[in-house]
């Protein structure tokens, strides 16, 4: 992929806007690697008060998407060329090789191209002794480009790209060729997902956007660019939502009429889901920023809800409710093909530290149900502790429910979702490629 403003005009041998692109993706890097900040976060603090054209953000995302997934190929290729690692303080120019290296490998940038920034942006470091290393920076991408291909035609790709602790995890939990599955699933780039207002023209919208039926009953279509100037958006005939995403409010089947809990609300998507299968929805969220997107987003839908800013285990209810989706913060393991920067910044510690946040707002949620109200619990993980360990314990401690297992027909025929016990665990390469979810119906008694 040729960085779109590589034609401009050139400062240095390099064109300045391949320069600002190139500068603005290693502050990222630096940012999520050795800040630990989610790149969704980061590219809105750096990347969005810029004045920079469309394409050019779109390719700064995507170079660091792409080197964030293929990390741990792109070290074992960047070690090939090395005669020794870079020590800590050099780790800015082995991001900017990482960077380089991406480029060469995944993204089909003109070799040129993707020499001469990276090593332009070496000689532009501040430190004397890291501008010293542009000429290894030239080198080792040299060799790279002439190279690199065919040391990753023999690279074990899913397993090199996974830490150990996440291969570990699936190892146990899925055994080892579901496990090399799901590794190998979340390099694959991602399709985009919509879910339908019931009152889109599904097959006038599937033909303006071009699109296929996604494997839970919404449209896929392989868009790139802004979601916000695709046919139907301003009209809130559709909101972004992953296969996967879409089967939890499925599931939980709110009839018209009933009072929904959407217990962790933002960015609202399952609310939206509610909400347009008529009932009346409180919308809970411990974040009043992300809850301003819930009103946002159901804004643009022509959908309402109530909305709460407070924490999900202390919602000021005057009666029970119907029903309680509860969609818990998570480490959303289930979402590394679109989040990879996920696999760099989450440890065991967060998976625990979630656990027992999960738990807390499980027990509370089965308090504001009315007897014979349905719970949903979903997270988009794939670890044991925040999914079927959760409704193992929950279920253990005696608490009143029982669990109502999903049937194949309630998910679209995606009979390998279905667990033993009868809740449900989406893998990545499902469905030709969907979120990691795990979700599970339980009655209160
Ligand atoms: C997985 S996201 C929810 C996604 C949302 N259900 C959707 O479909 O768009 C988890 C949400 O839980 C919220 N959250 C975290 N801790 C919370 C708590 N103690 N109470 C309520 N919400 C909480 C976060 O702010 C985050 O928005």
């Amino acid at each position: 992929m040729t960085g779109p403003s590589d034609n401009l005009p050139v400062t240095g041998g390099v064109a300045t806007g391949a320069l600002v692109t190139r500068a603005l993706a290693l502050r990222l890097l630096v940012s999520v690697l050795d800040r630990h900040n989610l790149l969704d976060e980061a590219f809105e603090r750096v990347v969005a008060g810029t004045d920079l054209e469309a394409r050019d953000r779109a390719f700064v995302r995507r170079l660091v998407t792409v080197t964030l997934r293929r990390l741990g190929q792109l070290d074992a290729v960047i070690g090939h060329f090395l005669d020794r690692p870079l020590k800590g303080s050099a780790r800015r120019i082995s991001h900017i090789l990482r960077l380089g290296a991406a480029q060469l490998l995944f993204l089909d940038t003109p070799p040129h191209a993707a020499v001469a920034t990276m090593v332009e942006l070496a000689g532009r470091e501040r430190s004397p002794a890291l501008r010293r290393l542009k000429a290894l920076v030239n080198a080792v991408l040299r060799k790279i480009s002439r190279e690199g291909a065919a040391l990753v035609a023999r690279q074990d790709a899913a397993r090199l790209n996974t830490p150990d602790w996440l291969w570990q995890s699936w190892q146990t939990r899925f055994g080892p060729a579901t496990a090399r599955k799901v590794a190998a699933a979340i390099l694959d780039e991602t399709a985009l997902d919509l879910t339908l207002h019931p009152a889109a023209d599904r097959d006038a919208l599937a033909r303006r956007l071009d699109a296929l039926t996604s494997p839970t009953g919404g449209l896929r279509l392989n868009a790139r660019g802004r979601i916000s100037d695709l046919p139907g958006y301003h009209e809130g005939l559709w909101w972004v939502q992953d296969a996967a995403a879409a089967l939890p409010a499925q599931i939980l089947a709110p009839r018209p009429g009933e009072t929904v809990l959407d217990l962790c609300a933002a960015p609202g998507g399952k609310t939206a889901q509610i909400a347009a299968a008529g009932a009346r929805v409180v919308a809970v969220d411990q974040s009043p920023r992300r809850m301003a997107r819930v009103r946002d987003n159901l804004q643009r839908l022509g959908l309402t809800a109530d909305l709460i800013a407070a924490d999900g285990a202390a919602v000021p209810l005057d009666t029970a409710v119907d029903r309680v989706l509860l969609d818990a913060p998570c480490t959303a393991t289930g979402t590394l093909r679109r989040h990879p920067d996920g696999k760099w910044i989450k440890a065991p510690a967060d998976v625990a530290a979630m656990a027992d946040l999960q738990a807390r707002l499980l027990a509370a949620a089965v308090d504001y149900l009315k007897p014979g109200g349905t719970l949903v619990y979903c997270v988009c993980s794939l670890e044991a502790a925040e999914g079927p360990d959760q409704i193992a314990r929950l279920l253990a401690s005696g608490a009143p429910v029982e669990r109502i297992p999903v049937c194949s027909r309630e998910v679209h025929g995606l009979g390998e979702a279905i667990l033993p016990e009868g809740d449900i665990q989406t893998l990545p390469f499902h469905g030709s490629g969907m979120d990691g979810f795990f979700i599970s119906r339980l009655r209160r008694l």
